[in-house]
């Protein structure tokens, strides 16, 4: 058995030597070492051997099993150096070359928009007023002239919370709030971004959306004012030859009421598929602010007039950018975001 033992030692030992790779060695070590290597096998077979032929054997396996262990040991050293030293002879790193491309984000096509009506009535002495979008029963429809049971709730269908708490449908409500807040003091020149909230879903409609509202209040102003303004305005978020035109409408907020229609983007006003052949699209509400929303907001409508405007953005930015499903905007899609 002795023998045996040596001519197993004899053999690793060279193999080891020879071994060139990692993985060779850990076959090596398992082979005569592992749980059924050559070595384990051999122990198990001392149990028929007399008592002191068993220490005798067992001792000199122990000794073979540390040799081999060590030398094992020395060989993965040795490979490992060497890989590692024809690493370093053959890999160059090139400083200078380009790093690799971080993806930059970049913003919603609705932020830009937002932040581009922002800026035009900023530079037109507009503030930036907010309010809450889980609003009052009393500031979404009370305090805008549209008593409960009025037909004209029915134009914007809502998400109640509780008979007197809603989702905002509109950033009107800020217009009685911002009023309250700052009487008597004048004048009340605020515009008010912001998500609301209406009960329905298509292609053209989305449960939430964004609207910029407007409000003027000062002493005399008039309809030419809010005509100026909106006129300036539409120039400067399309572009400065396009044509503006007002038709009467109804809203219970303002009185006389407006619709604004800018000429069609698409056609510059001779008539195609997104005006509907008319020249003309639709942009914004607008109107002389209700003596009685006035009186509500404190100021008193002898002393005082103002108009007031609203609009949805992602109808300006489907305009503006050419896009035909509203969808697009909350879809995430990155192909469609990153034409921005
Ligand atoms: N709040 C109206 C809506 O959501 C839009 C609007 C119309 C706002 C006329 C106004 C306005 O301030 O004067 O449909």
């Amino acid at each position: 058995m002795l023998e045996k033992l040596n001519e197993i030692e004899k053999k690793a030992l060279e193999a080891m030597a020879q071994a060139k790779e990692l993985q060779e060695l850990n076959e090596l070590k398992v082979k005569i070492l592992g749980r059924k290597g050559e070595i384990t096998l051999m122990l198990r077979g001392l149990k028929d051997l007399s008592p002191q032929e068993r220490s005798e054997f067992g001792q000199a396996a122990n000794q073979v099993k540390d040799r081999i262990e060590k030398l094992v040991a020395q060989r993965i050293n040795e490979i490992k150096a060497r890989d590692l030293n024809q690493r370093l002879e053959h890999e160059r790193l090139d400083v200078t070359l380009p790093g690799l491309p971080i993806n930059r984000g970049g913003k919603h096509p609705l932020t830009l928009i937002n932040e581009e009506i922002r800026d035009i009535f900023l530079s037109m002495g507009f503030a930036v007023a907010e309010g809450p979008e889980i609003e009052k029963d009393y500031y979404n429809f009370e305090a805008l002239n549209v008593p409960k049971d009025h037909p004209a709730r029915d134009m914007q269908d809502s998400f109640y919370i509780t008979d007197e708490v809603l989702l905002r449908t509109h950033t009107s409500p800020v217009q009685v709030r911002t009023m309250e807040a700052m009487c008597p003091h004048l004048p009340v020149k605020i515009i008010v971004p912001g998500k609301v909230y209406r009960k329905d879903d298509d292609a053209t409609h989305s449960p939430m959306f964004q609207q910029v509202e407007g409000l003027l209040i000062d002493k005399n102003i008039t309809f030419a004012n809010l005509k100026g303004v909106l006129m300036l305005f539409a120039q400067k978020i399309f572009n400065e030859d396009v044509k503006v035109r007002y038709r009467p409408s109804f809203f219970p907020f303002t009185e006389p009421s407006v619709e604004m229609d800018i000429s069609c983007v698409s056609c510059k006003g001779k008539g195609c598929r997104v005006c509907s052949h008319t020249g003309w699209l639709e942009i914004l509400g607008a109107g002389m602010v209700h003596p009685r929303v006035l009186q509500y907001g404190g100021y008193d409508p002898e002393e005082v007039t103002g108009f007031a405007f609203g609009m949805g953005i992602e109808r300006i930015a489907m305009l503006k950018y050419g896009i035909n499903d509203l969808r697009l905007f909350f879809d995430n899609d990155k192909r469609f975001l990153q034409q921005f």
